[in-house]
């Protein structure tokens, strides 16, 4: 098949784990007999450099004129200066929202050769398999601010439709799953969770009546996924609790570098990135883990170009790395040599081949 790929690779390490997903997709391509048209453009802090603007006009063209758009990671020390008025973050939220990606899909499974990578007992962490649906382009991220020299505020809200397109991404996830669904609020307080968690219900309860539903307030959610990780299959969550959540559920995997992530709207069209951060600290040094990064690329060929053999070769071959003792730095136990962010990307795609 023919695709055109959207390639806003960012700033810090953005770059670098982004040359190996990239160097993934085409070999992919190569032997899969695809064609994929991978096209590079400003975005973040240094587009804010370039041209003034974190998503300049022709970067977002771009994207939405394309099947998929690969992203690396945004922002770093140079552009976070309180008083500065343009920011990488904000390029960020208003491409997931041109783009309509209202649906993101954090996978978190747990690499047996990796069950002492994490700061967690190996045992509570046995057999760890979840995905996080956070919704994307709605609440607090997109509310209105208002700042005083005293006060400051931000606005969180949701439409009823807002909260029934996710709930039904996260459903029909869950039937393909193991069918239990956690829905994650704060409605014992917020006005926007009691509406979550009355939308929740009559959705799951009218549409997917075998899925088993159950609502967790965000604070005990954060507890459970530490205490019981296990029990979780799908959680489906608004913006800011997703975002918190993640970044938790992340360790659950071991490392922040290991984790990709798929926003979807209505169409096939999404965005595909890793979910960490730029990691100015170690950005340049070639050692920042590409796998977050390739496993999106992962993701990019399952939900954007419906290639499902192919996602599952690519994520087959990265498993088969792990496996093979292969570490970056942030996952290399003491005693293991670490190998850096090209040598892990060479070994996925000798894998592959
Ligand atoms: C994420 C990130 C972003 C977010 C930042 C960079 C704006 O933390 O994708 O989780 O908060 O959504
Ligand atoms: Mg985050």
């Amino acid at each position: 098949m023919k695709a055109r790929i959207a390639v806003v690779a960012g700033d810090g390490i953005g770059p670098e784990v982004t040359a190996e997903a990239v160097q993934v997709l085409q070999a992919v391509a190569t032997r899969h007999g695809h064609e994929f048209e991978l096209i590079d453009a400003p975005f973040g802090g240094i587009a804010i450099d370039l041209h003034g603007d974190p998503l300049p006009p022709a970067t977002l063209e771009l994207c939405l004129g394309a099947d998929a758009v690969l992203l690396g990671a945004i922002g770093g020390p140079k552009w976070s200066a309180p008083q500065l008025k343009l920011r990488p973050e904000q390029g960020l939220l208003r491409l997931r929202k041109e783009l309509g990606v209202f649906a993101n899909l954090r996978p978190v499974s747990l690499h047996p050769a990796l069950r002492d990578a994490s700061t967690l007992k190996a045992e509570v962490l046995e057999g760890v398999d979840l995905v996080f649906v956070r919704e994307l382009t709605g609440g607090i991220y997109f509310g209105a601010r208002t700042r005083t020299d005293t006060t400051a505020s931000d606005q969180c809200s949701y439409s009823v439709s807002e909260v029934e397109r996710v709930v039904r991404v996260a459903a029909r996830l869950a039937m393909g799953r193991r069918r239990k669904l956690v829905s994650i609020d704060k409605a014992n307080v917020l006005e926007t969770s009691r509406l979550w968690r009355e939308v929740t219900e009559r959705v799951v309860r009218s549409e997917f009546p075998e899925l088993q539903l159950e609502h967790m307030l965000v604070d005990a959610a954060a507890m459970h996924l530490i205490r019981r990780p296990r029990d979780f299959d799908v959680a489906v969550t608004e913006n800011l609790f997703g975002d918190i959540l993640t970044d938790e559920a992340s360790m659950l995997a071991g490392s922040l570098g290991l984790l990709p992530s798929a926003s979807l709207g209505e169409g096939s069209r999404g965005l595909y990135e890793p979910i960490h951060g730029s990691a100015p600290d170690i950005a340049g040094q070639g050692i920042a883990n590409p796998i977050g990064a390739i496993l999106s690329a992962a993701l990019l060929l399952r939900h954007s170009l419906q290639l499902e053999r192919e996602a599952a070769a690519v994520e087959a071959a990265v498993s088969a790395v792990i496996a093979g003792g292969l570490r970056t730095p942030d996952i290399a136990s003491s005693g293991t040599r670490s190998a850096t962010t090209r040598a892990c990307g060479a070994a996925v795609i000798a894998q592959l081949n």
